[in-house]
Order: structure tokens, then sequence, then C-alpha cells
């Protein structure tokens, strides 16, 4: 795997650290609306310039060091380098007003960090301590009801299902879910989840992708009918 030279190594296998132990609050951390995004750039694996700009090949690699196939990557890397004038960058700092920015997210970082919004936003949907699809499918509906807009509340359906693939531990049943502590983590933080492990590489793929928006979205929409 090819690799910018700043992002950390774990001297075990060379490979960039995902461990979560080089994590530090870092500046400007606030201007990141995404919990993903914040996390990398807290963990050292997302280096901007001085002016906050990052290439989309660090962007690809990053994304590749945490199991997102190529086909998954080159949607999302492509929607990176369009959010600004600069080919082949995108501005970790300025997302907020980009193109990217969408109805319907929980507004826990975006337009401002608002801690607050954690529990009514996100963790009060949990149960036993953990958010699997449905209480990620109820947190969207929520979302949906304060800032509706349909494709932006599909776009939120994508990124919820995007973090659990990525960061979601596995029950006995192979779901997954996230704890409430990795959920404050990663939007407050940018922490990994604790003893979190990236997946094998390019495991994550579309079919993957396509097929837990529509678990989501099937979720969300029995839950809407029951209302
Ligand atoms: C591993 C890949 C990624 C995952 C798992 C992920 C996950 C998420 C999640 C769960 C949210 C919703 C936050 C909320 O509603 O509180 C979000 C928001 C956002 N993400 Fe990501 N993301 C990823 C990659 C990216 C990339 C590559 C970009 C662009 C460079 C990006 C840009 C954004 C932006 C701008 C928002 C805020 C949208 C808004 O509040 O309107 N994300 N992401």
């Amino acid at each position: 795997m090819s690799r910018p030279e700043e992002l950390p190594e774990n001297p075990t296998n060379g490979t960039p650290s995902t461990s979560g132990s080089h994590w530090h609050a870092r500046p400007n951390a606030d201007k990141i609306s995404c919990p993903a995004l914040l996390s990398f750039y807290n963990n050292d694996l997302l280096n901007p310039d001085e002016n906050g700009n990052v290439s989309t090949a660090q962007l690809d690699d990053v994304l590749e060091s945490v199991g997102l196939n190529s086909k998954v990557r080159g949607v999302l890397v492509k929607g990176a380098d369009k959010t600004d004038e600069i080919p082949d960058s995108f501005n970790l700092f300025a997302l907020r007003d980009s193109r990217l920015d969408h109805s319907g997210s929980t507004s826990i970082r975006d337009p401002e960090i608002t801690p607050e919004k954690l529990e009514h936003a996100l963790l009060k949907f949990s149960e036993n301590g953990r958010m699997y699809a449905e209480h990620f499918a109820a947190a969207a509906n929520y979302a949906q009801l304060q800032d509706p807009g349909f494709k932006g509340t599909m776009v939120q359906t994508l990124e919820f299902t995007a973090i659990l693939e990525v960061f979601g531990r596995v029950d006995e049943s192979k779901k997954r879910y996230l704890t409430i502590d990795d959920v404050k983590g990663l939007w407050m933080d940018g922490k990994f989840p604790q003893d979190w492990q990236p997946r094998n590489s390019d495991e994550i793929g579309v079919d993957d992708v396509v097929s837990g928006v529509t678990e989501m979205a099937v979720k969300r929409l029995l839950q809407l009918l029951k209302l």
C-alpha cells in the first residue's frame, strides 16, 4: 500500500497505526464536521498543510488503511475533491459550508460543536449501552424531523451505515454496533473505539454499503409506520 511519509507507523508491522495510541487533541479540530475525519485527524492519519488542505491521495491512503475498497474510496475521494477549487485536494476545515453539508444530520458538530445534542440526537436512541443499525435509524428519523430533506437524509443513512461498517464492533450474531462510549469518543474527541482494529484491506465494498443502507432505510420506514 502506498502511504504518505507522515502517516504514523505501527512499529510491529509497518502499517499505519490505527490503534488510537497516537490520539491527541489537535488545532482546529472543532472545525471538522465529520466524526470519522476528526478521528483520522486526531490520530495523525490525516495531516493537512498550514491552510487545512489535504491531498486526495492522502485521503485515499487513509480510507484504504481502514478497509474501504477502491470503488467506495473513489466515490468519497471524488466527493471530497469537488468541495473546493484546488484540484486533487480538499480543505479539512472548510467542509461545513461545502457541497457535502446536508440536511438531516445530527448537528452535533455542525454548524458548531454542541455536546448537549449528543444525548438528544444520538444516545437517547441506544439500548443497553449499544447503538445498532436500528438505533441509528431512529436517530436519522429524528434528525429528519428537525431538518427535513430527502437527499440529505439519505446521505445521513449512508454516513451512519459507513460508521458502523468502519468502526462497528461485531456481536455474537455478527451484527455491528457501537457502544455509547464509542459514539461519544468519535463524535466529541475523534477517538477510535477502544481496542478497535481496522478491517482487512478492501473488505468494505459497495455491496456492503448498499445492503447496509437498504437495511437501515427499511428500519427507518418501519419505525415511521409504527408512529
Ligand atoms: C470512513 C469514512 C467516513 C465515515 C465513516 C463518515 C461518517 C460520517 C458520519 C456518521 C457523519 C454524520 C455526522 C452527524 O450527523 O453528526 C458524517 C458527516 C460528514 N462527513 Fe463523513 N464519513 C466518512 C468520510 C467522509 C469524507 C471522505 C468526507 C469528505 C472529505 C466526509 C465529509 C463529511 C461532512 C462534510 C459531514 C457533515 C455533514 C453535515 O453535517 O451536514 N466524510 N460523516
